[in-house]
């Protein structure tokens, strides 16, 4: 059994939320899959201050508190995470935003490795695609697997039509969603991702040393010296690419 948790970034219960459960019980009948929605306006999150204590001493000095770790907590316990958001002036909500500022210190030290995300926007009417690839970039860079997410428009009144089209959109987004949590949790990395990996940990390697957080998190992860975040056979080619990477970093780092 599957658990897949949705984190909907609207205060009211309607298009964004309906299409996050539409979406879920897509799933459910696809398998045995077991679901949440965590409506985040459910959820006490604090704005961030910007101090970047979760960066250099670490998350747990925060001086925010807020329900941050119970979220974090919810992701960690499933195998997938969907995040939903209106579209609010071409960009996420605010109440999303703030959820994502907190957990902004997971891209310097990633940990979602293994579980499947995806993103659902609901818009009115133009700029959702790109607060798509937004969450998806961000997902990639928290570690997750990511499925390309989706945008729905939903301008009302809606017309049976545009019900049609999101009707469709869902199923099919539900249907390769349930694929990707079917593949392997750890696959082999794209060239990209294995090229942003490699500038991470050369650049971190010779510029940090271990008065740093992430620097420790790395060393302590073995990933100074790993062919990827987790264990992983790179092909012949990838192998070659990642000494590439490797060098061309080194270079630019040491020419800084
Ligand atoms: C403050 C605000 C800003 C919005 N900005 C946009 C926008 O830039 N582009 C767009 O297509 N729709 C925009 N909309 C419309 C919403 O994205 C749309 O109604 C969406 O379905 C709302 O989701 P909900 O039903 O979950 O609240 C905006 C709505 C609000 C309330």
């Amino acid at each position: 059994m599957k658990k897949v948790t949705a984190f909907v970034g609207s205060a009211r219960k309607k298009h964004t939320h309906d299409a996050a459960a539409q979406f879920l019980s897509n799933l459910q009948a696809m398998g045995d899959v077991e679901v949440e929605i965590v409506r985040l306006s459910d959820y006490r999150i604090e704005t961030c201050r910007g101090c970047k204590v979760c960066f250099e001493k670490g998350e747990a000095h925060c001086p925010l508190k807020d329900d941050r770790d119970v979220l974090i907590e919810k992701m960690m316990a499933s195998d997938g995470v969907v995040f939903a958001s209106p579209n609010y002036a071409f960009q996420v909500s605010a109440l999303m935003k703030t959820f994502l500022d907190r957990l902004a210190f997971i891209c310097h030290r990633p940990r979602f490795f293994g579980k499947t995300f995806t993103s659902i926007v609901a818009q009115g009417i133009y700029g959702g695609n790109k607060i798509v690839k937004y969450l998806d970039f961000l997902a990639k860079s928290l570690g997750f697997n990511v499925v390309k997410g989706r945008c729905i428009t939903t301008l009302e009144p809606m017309t049976e039509k545009q019900q049609r089209k999101i009707d469709k959109t869902l199923a099919k987004q539900a249907q390769r969603y349930y694929e990707g949590l079917e593949k392997p949790d750890y696959p082999s990395p794209n060239l990209i991702d294995l090229m942003f990996f490699r500038m991470g940990r050369t650049k971190m390697k010779l510029e940090l040393d271990d008065s740093s957080l992430d620097y420790r998190y790395y060393a302590d992860k073995g990933w100074f010296d790993s062919d990827f975040y987790y264990p992983t056979r790179l092909g012949p080619l990838k192998k070659g690419a990642g000494a590439v990477f490797d060098w061309i970093f080194t270079r630019m780092s040491k020419a800084r």
